[in-house]
């Protein structure tokens, strides 16, 4: 057999020959002159004094603007609703639409988020076009333009919709008062059961607000106690004479006034 006869050996081209291989050496700026620095200690010493100068001016905005902070974190009160820093906010309100909660959580919680987000992690994929300008490229500046309206339109309707009072209530820092857990006022409001909701230091808790420097009238509180509020604290809770919720309104107004 005469396998191979003829044949030319002509070499890997995978691997180019010694002198088409670039030098592994650092290439030469010196025909740039005046505008290389040197990385030590020049070019660092200029990134420091920028880094410096942000994080001066961040301690300033801290110590101008500290952060809004709300009482220490209660794990029992199961009222609390919390909200989401501002960035968070279209997706907190997209949780509340009827076709994204209660048994279709999934959807808004990952069906939804999980497309929106796999699809700008797939865009380079899915569009390779080499147009580069945004008017030849209408399907991805469309998907770009929905989200963006998408977000603004529910971080605004998350805003809007949002009760800020009902959470400043709940988040509001109480000052420490001592309770006379033996004054007649405390025994009203103990047999009364407002303590059951409203914490046995009327401290709040499970969704109703603390008691304490409420800035409500003596007449204001009678009449909740009686009555109720907003529908959230049910009416007729109070059964007591009305010697006794006069005791008890003027010692819950007093609560916690300076
Ligand atoms: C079943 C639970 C429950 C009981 C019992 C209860 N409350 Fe309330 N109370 C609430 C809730 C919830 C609210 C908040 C209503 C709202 O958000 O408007 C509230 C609000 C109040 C407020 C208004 C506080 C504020 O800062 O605006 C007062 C005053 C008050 N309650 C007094 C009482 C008194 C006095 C009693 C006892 C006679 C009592 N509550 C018993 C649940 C309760």
């Amino acid at each position: 057999m005469h396998r191979g006869k003829g044949m030319k050996f002509v070499g890997d081209s995978r691997v180019p020959a010694p002198e088409m291989r670039t030098p592994k050496l650092p290439k030469d700026y010196s025909e740039y002159p005046g505008k290389t620095e040197a990385f030590w200690p020049n070019f660092l010493l200029k990134e420091w004094m920028v880094g410096a100068v942000f994080l001066v001016g961040y301690l300033c905005l801290t110590v101008a603007h500290p952060a809004p902070l709300e009482r220490i974190a209660d794990p029992t009160d199961t009222g609390y609703i919390p909200l989401p820093d501002w960035y968070f906010l279209f997706l907190y309100q997209l949780l509340k639409y009827s076709f994204a909660s209660g048994p279709y959580t999934v959807i808004g919680a990952m069906v939804i988020p999980g497309l929106t987000f796999g699809g700008l992690l797939l865009a380079p994929f899915l569009d390779r076009g080499p147009e580069r300008r945004p008017r030849k490229r209408p399907l991805a500046t469309g998907f770009m333009l929905l989200a963006l309206a998408a977000i603004v339109f529910l971080t605004w309707q998350s805003v809007a919709t949002h009760d800020w009072a009902a959470a400043e209530r709940q988040g509001k820092i109480v000052a420490k008062v001592e309770i006379d857990k033996t004054s007649a006022g405390y025994k009203i409001a103990q047999a009364n059961t407002c303590i059951t909701c409203h914490g046995d230091s009327f401290q709040g808790g499970a969704g109703a607000p603390t008691l304490i420097g409420t800035g409500l009238s003596p007449d204001q509180i009678a009449k909740i106690a009686k009555q109720g509020k907003d529908g959230k604290m049910p009416p007729g809770v109070f059964k007591g004479t009305d010697a006794e919720l006069k005791t008890l309104s003027e010692y819950i107004s007093g609560l916690g006034k300076k």
